[in-house]
């Protein structure tokens, strides 16, 4: 139908002829002149029909009067130089002069307009328009880029590809999983996998010494702008390893991977544990494209009448920190309420601030508790400056690391500390465990198949509330962009740590029985890790949501737009998979 695309034709061509595919990105009528911007997946070219004296013009003339707003055309012309170039467009010396122009489909009036800032709503339910512009399409393009590299990388290094099954057992990575009632067995289900985890680690014992899969995961869980309910990993596992063997491999795939993609060096991977994370930057993923590290100040105020602070300054599992805000001095009263709106959003019962004016007097709601010599040794400790605010947070330790570290991203943000560029790292040592307040039991941090630091179970039992994993994570720029362990691969370590987990016996073989009988003949030790693909290409495309970078994403309310799933089915449907739905009450 065409013989070059719109977004490639250039002063080489001048004075040929070429058929162009593609659709109206605007067209204007200034009569008996008209231009028309085509555009194809490659950008876009302007087209000129003018006024002539051959009949075959006239035509061209009227049909182009009539375009409008993303018309599907097809144009026959002659590529000329501009007399004014338009520097913006990479075709912008040249215009191609229509001696045709065919309609191929005529478009309806849009629904909204490529270049207004429409809402996300109305895109994701005309997903098509939205995915023809050139923003998401080169998202889109960033993203099988990625792709491609990432095998490239494993296929020229003995990475076997392999398919794992969808429809499975539930494979626990924290989440609900999706069940698939079975038409053939009344009342029983299949689950979609959260992961490929219990897959990849029995092909370690089925003897594959490297595995990968592109794989995608379903998981029931609330979503946010990097979550998904099904997302893609780059799902890998290694038999024969420790940590290092896992950790430098990938290290290196993501350095050779970015540096084709993105002409980036990621350089050295710094690594820095869990508690020292959780510790500088009340997170588990820091941000270190920017410092302001959390200060804790518990030792400075441990007798003060300051309640809150006395009474967490001296709890066990207590936390005071403070952060240093520069300038911060002059935040309104509104401003300082905002930063406090935040630290409770992420469980904070209040926020506390001092703010050093330029003249060195203090102003601060609680300064009233603190005598002369607390105050400026708080000022020293947080580093405060004149012209400086400080926050401080309170309370139980991972509650006040955590709204801390959220003020912290906020603050880094809205002051501009965030600089350009790329802070990969590795985050090591993590807990074992969890303490669940609701269930009241362990929960695992990573996941139940993540080996613990220890070899012996016994000191694993006697020590689980402060025992340490082999899992890792790898964070860039304040995202987890991959986790993954060294697997436990003896059953009786695989069994304790189901007990520890509150997993019966007989939960465990209805559940594991399988995993726990394949580790009996011979597991090798292994381990590996699997990457968020969605959120890589979300941060090479330079965009906040990875709904960006997936063709057809559900809503946070877990809802596709376009296609209007999910949705009731027939009653004869429901009666062949034996499912009877409760009427709502
Ligand atoms: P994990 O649960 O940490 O590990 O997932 C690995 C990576 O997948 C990405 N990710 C998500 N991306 C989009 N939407 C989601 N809902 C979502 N959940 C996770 C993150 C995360 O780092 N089986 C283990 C891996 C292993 O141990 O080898 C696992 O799935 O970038
Ligand atoms: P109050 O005496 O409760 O009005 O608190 C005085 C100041 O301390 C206010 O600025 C509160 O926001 C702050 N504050 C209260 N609880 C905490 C806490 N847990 N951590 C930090 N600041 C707090």
């Amino acid at each position: 139908m065409r013989t070059h695309f719109c977004g490639l034709i250039d002063e080489s061509l001048v004075g040929e002829t070429v058929t162009l595919c593609g659709w109206a990105d605007v067209a204007r009528d200034l009569g008996g002149l008209c231009f028309v911007d085509l555009r194809d997946h490659e950008g876009i070219v302007q087209v000129v029909a003018e006024p002539s004296d051959a009949e075959g013009n006239a035509a061209v003339l009227g049909t182009a009067a009539g375009i409008g707003y993303e018309d599907c055309l097809r144009v026959t012309g002659t590529v000329r130089r501009r007399e004014k170039p338009n520097p913006k467009l990479p075709t912008g010396q040249v215009e191609v002069l229509a001696t045709a122009i065919e309609v191929l489909n005529k478009a309806a009036p849009l629904p909204f307009h490529a270049h207004e800032n429409a809402g996300e709503d109305i895109r994701l339910k005309y997903r098509y328009l939205d995915l023809r512009t050139p923003r998401m399409q080169q998202m889109l393009r960033t993203r099988t880029k990625l792709v491609q590299a990432l095998r490239r990388w494993l296929d020229a290094r003995g990475f076997q590809d392999i398919e794992t099954p969808i429809l499975t057992k539930a494979t626990p990575e924290g989440a609900r999983d999706f069940l698939v009632p079975a038409r053939l067995h009344p009342g029983e289900f299949y689950a979609l996998p959260q992961s490929p985890q219990l897959f990849k680690q029995i092909l370690m014992v089925a003897g594959f010494d490297r595995y990968y899969q592109i794989a995608r995961c379903f998981r029931d869980e609330a979503l946010r702008a990097d979550r998904q309910l099904e997302f893609t990993q780059l799902d890998m596992e290694f038999a024969w390893v420790a940590e290092r063997d896992v950790q430098d491999t990938v290290e290196a795939m993501m350095r050779d991977v970015f540096r084709e993609v993105m002409d980036v060096e990621l350089g050295e991977f710094p690594r820095m544990t869990w508690a020292e994370a959780m510790r500088r930057y009340g997170s588990d993923k820091p941000d270190l494209r920017f410092g302001m590290e959390l200060v804790d100040v518990a030792a400075l105020v441990k007798a003060t009448e300051f309640k809150v602070f006395a009474e967490w300054a001296n709890a066990d599992g207590g936390r005071v920190a403070a952060l240093r805000a520069v300038g911060g001095a002059g935040f309104s009263r509104k401003q300082v309420d905002d930063y406090a709106a935040h630290a409770a959003k992420f469980g904070a019962k209040g926020l506390a601030w001092l703010k050093l004016g330029a003249d060195g007097t203090i102003n601060s709601p609680i300064a009233k508790f603190l005598d002369e010599a607390t105050q400026q040794a708080l000022v020293q400790a947080i580093g405060l400056q004149p012209g400086d605010i400080g926050f401080f947070g309170a309370g139980p330790y991972r509650v006040v690391s955590e709204f801390m570290g959220a003020l912290r991203l906020k603050l880094g943000r809205d002051l501009g500390l965030v600089e350009a560029g790329w802070k990969p790292l590795w985050v090591t040592d993590f807990p074992m465990f969890e303490w669940d307040e609701e269930e009241q039991r362990h929960v695992a941090l990573h996941h139940p198949f993540t080996a613990p630091a220890v070899d012996s179970i016994d000191d694993l039992r006697a020590n689980a509330a402060t025992a340490v994993s082999r899992g890792y994570d790898m964070v860039l720029n304040g995202n987890e962009i991959g986790g993954g362990s060294i697997r436990i691969h003896r059953p009786e370590m695989q069994a304790a740590v189901f007990d520890l987990l509150g997993i019966g016996a007989e939960e465990q073989q209805a559940k594991f029985g399988f995993l726990l009988e394949a580790l009996n003949y011979g597991a090798p030790p292994h381990g590996g890790i699997a990457f968020g693909i969605d959120r890589i290409a979300a941060l090479m495309a330079g965009t906040e949501s990875i709904r960006d970078v997936i063709a057809f994403p559900k809503t946070t309310t877990a809802q596709c737009l376009m296609t209007g799933a999910p949705s009731p089915v027939p009653e004869q449907q429901l009666r062949e998979v034996h499912v009877a739905i409760k009427p709502k009450e």
